[in-house]
């Protein structure tokens, strides 16, 4: 932020400088809910998210698109989307998948994170949350 004054003095104006847009770090930045109930609720650890997740880590290692500038996958706790767990969500685009097999996640990481095609058929229905 900087600062200047009216040349006339009558006025001191505060300019702020806008931020430069920080560019993004990673083209996609996929989180996975690997959340684990003991109460029997519904959680997406209870419906292979870990293994899910493990095969997108290795897929997307495989694939070399993996780092900075191209594609991290974290681990997440509940997104509150449980009803149509098990879940991911892919950033920036904020599309949410409900997957079921290591095919399917074989198929977002060609698909979304190498081609940047979202695949239509593993979307997550809008109206279920939780
Ligand atoms: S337990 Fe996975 S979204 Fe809630």
């Amino acid at each position: 932020m900087s600062t200047s004054t009216s040349q006339d003095g009558a006025a001191n104006a505060l300019v702020c400088a806008a931020a430069p847009a920080s560019p993004s770090y990673y083209k996609n930045h996929v989180f996975f809910c690997l959340n684990q109930r003991s109460n029997g609720e519904a959680c997406c650890a209870a419906q292979g998210a870990e293994a899910a997740f493990d095969r997108c880590k290795s897929q997307v290692k495989a694939a070399g698109l993996a780092g900075p500038g191209q594609v991290r996958v974290n681990k997440a706790g509940c997104l509150d989307r449980c009803a149509a767990g098990p879940v991911l969500v892919v950033y920036p685009e904020a599309v949410w998948y409900s997957y079921v097999d290591e095919s399917d996640i074989d198929e977002i990481v060609e698909s979304h994170l190498k081609n940047g095609q979202v695949v239509e058929r593993l979307l997550t229905p809008a109206h279920l949350g939780r």
